[in-house]
């Protein structure tokens, strides 16, 4: 249709891991175990709950335009000031406003090719052109995102951890970077999954750096359970936020939702339980999958990502999961085509997943064999 412009023409919808209540229905399981979406298996911080249920009796009053109350808090947890602190719908949300605020002109973005999937669809609906570095055994190739650099360069994002690798790149890694970055060029830092990574002696966690050009982005969709309320947070020098702050939608974060992150952030018990769930999640897993002589990308995030050894394995192993009830997010949307990822549950779910892997496995290899005539 002539209304719309090319490149949003050529946008392919987002799809989202299958929700459970569909594939329930579809298939007629009674058992439904989803580890699709990197969310938190423990359910919503309680205290956040709480002031959730208080807030929703306000429903008629629009929310703080200025969202005062959770500004005020995230920086005095993370020692800054209320004007170097913004929030949003999501970290994806407050990424949307960046990326309106700033680009300019015929001005450029780099990133790592296959990396978040949800900063792609932005940039590509933004119509600007974006250089995709391809990533080194799974990691952000960060010296060649430096050599990607132009006179129209405008934006860098890095996810760091990344999702759906799970990889990190190192404080020296990230020094070198940035020391190479020139001032003119922004530097989305999305750390949607600091609080699984930050106790690690090599994590650059961007908030001990004071960069001018870089903005780090933070949520409360995974550690602290809120994904389906949409709240994020982001932090970056006060002139920076300030334009943001004008660009972005007045009334996000919803009311509901920065009553609920406000309580969540102070709801250090709950924050605590799910770094243990995850610290010993990831360790079963692990242990387990490797047992089953599956190839791993070490993580430091919450979820885990196989690798099989092709495209019609990666297919399979996730498809026969599905029709067992195990939601798990095969990665050829996100140009992974032999990569599977599956977020870490809970005991239960993460020993039910390797029953049925079991199964699973036993019956592809019987299959194989039976095309290939050998055992
Ligand atoms: C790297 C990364 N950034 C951002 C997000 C989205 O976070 P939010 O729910 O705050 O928009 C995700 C969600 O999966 C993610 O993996």
């Amino acid at each position: 249709m002539a209304l719309v412009p090319p490149h949003i023409q050529q946008l392919a919808p987002y799809k989202a891991g299958k929700p459970a209540e569909e594939l329930a229905r579809e298939l007629g399981l009674e058992r439904i175990v989803k580890l699709a979406s990197n969310e938190n298996p423990l359910g919503p911080s309680p205290k956040a709950l709480a002031a959730a249920a208080t807030a929703l009796a306000q429903s008629h009053r629009y929310p703080d335009p200025a969202a005062y109350e959770l500004r005020s808090a995230l920086a005095d947890r993370f020692q800054v000031d209320l004007e170097n602190v913004i929030t949003g719908s999501g970290s994806e949300g407050i990424m949307a406003t960046i990326l309106r605020t700033f680009l300019f002109s015929d001005d450029e973005m780099i990133s790592a090719a296959n990396s978040f999937i949800g900063f792609r669809v932005l940039a590509h609906a933004s119509g600007r052109r974006v250089h995709w570095i391809p990533m080194r055994d799974y990691h952000y190739d960060l010296p060649r995102l430096v050599q990607a650099i132009n006179d129209h360069t405008k934006i860098i994002y890095l996810a760091n951890p990344d999702n759906p690798t799970g990889t990190c790149f190192s404080s020296a890694e990230f020094e070198a970077f940035m020391a190479a970055v020139p001032e003119r060029v922004l530097v989305i830092l999305d750390e949607a999954y600091f609080e699984y990574a930050r106790d690690r002696d090599d994590y650059p966690d961007s908030m001990r750096y004071r960069f001018d050009n870089v903005i780090t982005l933070r949520t409360f969709s995974k550690a602290y359970g809120l994904a389906g309320l949409r709240v994020g947070y982001g932090f970056g020098h006060r002139d920076l936020i300030g334009n943001l702050l004008k660009v972005k939608l007045p009334f996000e974060p919803s009311r509901v939702a920065q009553s609920a992150a406000l309580a969540a952030l102070g709801d250090h018990p709950f924050l605590e339980s799910t770094l243990e769930a995850n610290r010993t999640g990831m360790a079963m897993l692990t242990e387990a999958l490797a047992g089953l002589g599956l190839e791993l990308i070490p993580s430091k995030a919450n979820f885990v990502t196989l690798v099989l050894p092709s495209e019609a394995q990666a297919v399979a192993l996730a498809g026969e999961l599905l029709k067992r009830g195990v939601i798990l997010r095969h990665l050829g949307a996100f140009g992974w085509p032999t990569l599977v990822r599956a977020s870490i549950g809970l005991a239960e779910e993460n020993e039910y997943l390797i029953e049925q892997l079991v199964d699973v496995l036993g019956e592809i290899s019987n299959q194989r064999s039976a095309i290939s005539g050998q055992p």
